[in-house]
């Protein structure tokens, strides 16, 4: 039997890196492409344990170089791609814009000629829901797939750019895309500069935790193991061309979140360091899932069960976030927040 081959971008980092695990273990039947440039963000090692499957493979490259891409796609003739490689922190894409444009812009355009050109049976687009811009503190309103794009940052506005251009291969060539828009995603292997693996480190550590403004900006939490079943859904029962909404309602301001994480910890509230808001700071994000839930979706995650869970993983994975923050990570945080 001839065997499918899964292109999976960005499957080194955080999201990507929890699906690939997802896949190769579900679907032994598929073989699995992980392909990352191994950025700041991107490690291999969450993958010890799937290296030496006969359905995994890795490939180092740049999503934004053409020709290493088109030479890849040729040689392999992938059957699906699932698109996550990104930059993907909102405070860096406001000290450093541009890289985000060419990675998230550019390389998600590369990825689509290359696509084209291989008739792929299926190009699934992983973008954020932080295209649909904010929303005020009104907890009657949500994103739908209908809400206007209006992107506030240049990390949301890459994304959304990024989104555009894949419904642009669909309505002019006719190529079978999905655009999927999460919410703000935790679960294990979160990269240590977001707001939950940053106070969960910190608090560990009994460093101050930063928090912007006043802490009342709201974020509508969904574990990575929910967002990655979402993505196999619409990987095999999206129809071509739709955009789905992933969210399982659980709005939080970031004081309430940091709060939780601190008391689970047993640490003290002390440790909580008002700082200077985010330039832009978009106030309230919030999914509406039904159109998702229609195809058949449900979470399985209450944010109660996943912070216990993932507050556990910390604990239990010391040595890997350790390894981070003291490495280069250590002089971007000081940097940033001067703590
Ligand atoms: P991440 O920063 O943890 O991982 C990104 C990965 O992409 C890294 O492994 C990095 O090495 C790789 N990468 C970066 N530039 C690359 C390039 N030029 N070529 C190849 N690989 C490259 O990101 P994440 O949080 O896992 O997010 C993954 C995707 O999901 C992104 O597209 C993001 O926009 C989207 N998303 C994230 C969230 C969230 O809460 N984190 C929510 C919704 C959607
Ligand atoms: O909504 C989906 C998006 O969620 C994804 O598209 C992005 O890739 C992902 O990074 C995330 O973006 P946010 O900006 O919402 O996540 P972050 O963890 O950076 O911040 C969450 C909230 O916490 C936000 O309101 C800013 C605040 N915050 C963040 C940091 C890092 C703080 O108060 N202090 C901090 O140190």
């Amino acid at each position: 039997m001839i065997r499918k081959k899964v292109l999976v971008t960005g499957g080194a980092g955080f999201i990507g890196g929890n699906f690939v695990q997802y896949f190769v273990n579900k679907y032994p039947e598929y073989d699995i492409y992980n392909l990352d440039l191994l950025t700041y963000a991107g490690d291999l090692t969450k993958h010890r344990d799937i290296e030496a499957k006969n359905n995994y493979f890795f490939i180092k490259a740049d999503i934004a170089d053409r020709a290493e891409i088109n030479a890849l796609f040729e040689r392999e003739k992938f059957d699906y791609v699932v698109h996550f490689a990104a930059e993907s922190h909102v405070d860096r894409s406001i000290s450093e814009p541009g890289i985000f444009v060419k990675t998230n812009v550019l390389g998600t355009q590369i990825l689509l000629d290359a696509a084209k050109q291989i008739n792929i049976t299926k190009f699934v687009h992983v973008s954020t829901d932080e295209v649909y811009g904010e929303l005020d503190f009104d907890l009657t309103t949500f994103f739908t797939e209908k809400t206007p794009l209006q992107p506030n940052s240049p990390y949301s506005a890459s994304k959304a750019s990024s989104d555009l251009l894949v419904r642009a291969y669909h309505e002019t060539f006719g190529l079978p895309v999905n655009i999927t828009r999460c919410s703000n995603n935790y679960g294990p292997y979160h990269f240590p500069e977001k707001l939950i693996p940053l106070t969960i480190s910190r608090a560990l550590s009994n460093q101050k935790i930063p928090v912007y403004g006043n802490g009342k900006n709201i974020r509508d939490w969904l574990h990575v193991f929910d967002h990655c079943a979402a993505i196999d859904l619409v990987f095999h029962e999206g129809l071509n061309g739709e955009v789905y909404n992933v969210g399982g309602h659980n709005e939080r301001t970031n004081i309430e979140v940091v709060k939780t994480i601190i008391h689970l910890l047993g640490k003290s509230e002390d440790l909580i360091d008002f700082v200077t808001d985010r330039l832009g700071h978009d106030k309230r994000y919030a999914i509406d899932p039904t159109k998702l839930e229609k195809l058949g979706w449900k979470p399985t995650y209450t944010f109660e069960t996943g912070i216990f869970q993932t507050v556990q993983w910390y604990l239990n994975n010391e040595q890997w976030w350790e390894e981070i923050i003291s490495g280069d990570y250590k002089k971007y945080f000081e940097q940033q927040y001067g703590l």
